[in-house]
């Protein structure tokens, strides 16, 4: 049941942070969609305006932050003119969010079976004992063993990939429609990501949930998503179904992170090429083409001009003055490839 209606909409989003002088725009004209039981992926560097467009989603952009054109529609309902009290039943309920850091979203002076049992209760009426009884099948269900000891443990007595499994645990108390889930698995070791990703694939499937997953891993991109959104200096340069955003990236971009991923050459040595340069600040967005200070391919024409999002095949979208152009593809990326298998 993949992408027949639309669950997701975000349309020409733009979202502005204000200061008591200026006002800095974060995320400017994003649009992608997605449909129900969906993975997709928004991957970019650091400051690129991936978990603003996710938080976005849920109005968690504070006192400072706010949408200031375009609109985010979920399930047929504009959720961007939503109030407070719609937003609240929103969260948790129909769509539900993990961080990277569990501990800042766990309290820490709560037992764990309060939490989650506190969870259930918000989404279903029950009595305590029930709550407590599903609050620990839930806790069976994302892979912990000895459920029962483990709900009456604070959450500073279990270790990084267990609390994050608490996290999905609680997530999925309410049965979203829609897991949204900020660099997951960023600060766990390898072994343990990828047990945390195949156990949100597991819930996905059980659930039909989909995910917004968004994370600056190709790895994990590889592993997990059906679609992927690139976006750089809050705009969208690239979309495309992962097997196509991997054969075939066009955007320099694009190109630029699939090579900076550590590979393994004929020699055994392992090497990665990083992109030159940063992400511009909000404050100091170039002229043109807002990669163009960083791009090796960059002419006359991206210095003064912004591309439009341009589409290029069926599901492919590149924001390139050169996008058409087969010579952007260096011969390289030939040989690229996951870092890690779930
Ligand atoms: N509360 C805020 N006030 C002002 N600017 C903000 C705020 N939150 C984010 N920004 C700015 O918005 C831009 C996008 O930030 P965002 O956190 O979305 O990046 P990101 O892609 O999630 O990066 P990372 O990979 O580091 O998490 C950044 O320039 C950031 O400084
Ligand atoms: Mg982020």
């Amino acid at each position: 049941m993949k992408g027949i209606a639309r669950l997701l909409e975000v349309d020409r989003l733009r979202i502005a942070f204000r200061t008591e002088q200026e006002e800095a725009v974060a995320v400017d004209d994003v649009s992608f969609a997605m449909g129900h039981g969906e993975t997709i992926a928004l991957v970019g560097e650091s400051g690129c305006g991936k978990s603003v467009t996710s938080l976005s989603i849920m109005g968690l952009l504070g006192a400072t932050g706010a949408v200031t054109n375009g609109e985010i529609r979920f399930d047929g309902s504009v959720v961007t003119e939503y109030g407070e009290a719609e937003l609240r039943k929103l969260r948790g309920k129909e769509i539900a969010m993990i961080f990277q850091e569990p501990m800042t979203s766990l309290n820490p002076v709560m037992k764990i079976g309060e939490q989650i049992g506190e969870c259930l209760r918000l989404h279903r009426k029950c009595s305590r004992k029930e709550a407590k009884r599903a609050a620990a099948l839930l806790l069976k269900k994302v892979g912990i063993a000895r459920p029962e000891a483990v709900a009456k443990d604070y959450p500073h007595a279990l270790s990084g990939g267990m609390r994050q499994r608490v996290m999905i645990a609680m997530a999925m108390a309410g049965n979203p429609k829609l897991l949204i889930a900020d660099e997951p698995t960023t600060a766990l070791d390898v072994t343990i990501q990828a047990q945390i990703l195949r156990l949100m694939k597991r819930m996905q499937e059980d659930r039909g949930m989909a995910i917004l997953l968004v994370t600056h891993d190709l790895g994990v991109v590889a592993e997990m998503a059906d679609q992927v959104v690139v976006m750089y200096a809050g705009q969208v340069v690239e979309e495309a179904d992962v097997f196509t955003l991997f054969r075939d990236p066009r955007h320099p971009y694009t190109q630029g992170l699939i090579q900076a991923v550590p590979s393994i050459d004929g020699d055994g040595r392992r090497r990665a090429k990083p992109i030159p340069g940063a992400v511009p600040s909000p404050r100091e967005m170039p002229e043109g083409c807002r990669f163009h200070p960083r791009c090796p391919y960059a002419v006359d024409r991206c210095r003064l001009e912004n591309p439009n999002l341009q589409r290029i095949g069926e599901h492919h979208l590149v924001r390139c003055w050169a996008a058409h152009s087969s010579s952007l593809v260096p011969e390289e990326l030939s040989d690229l490839g996951p870092v890690i298998t779930v």
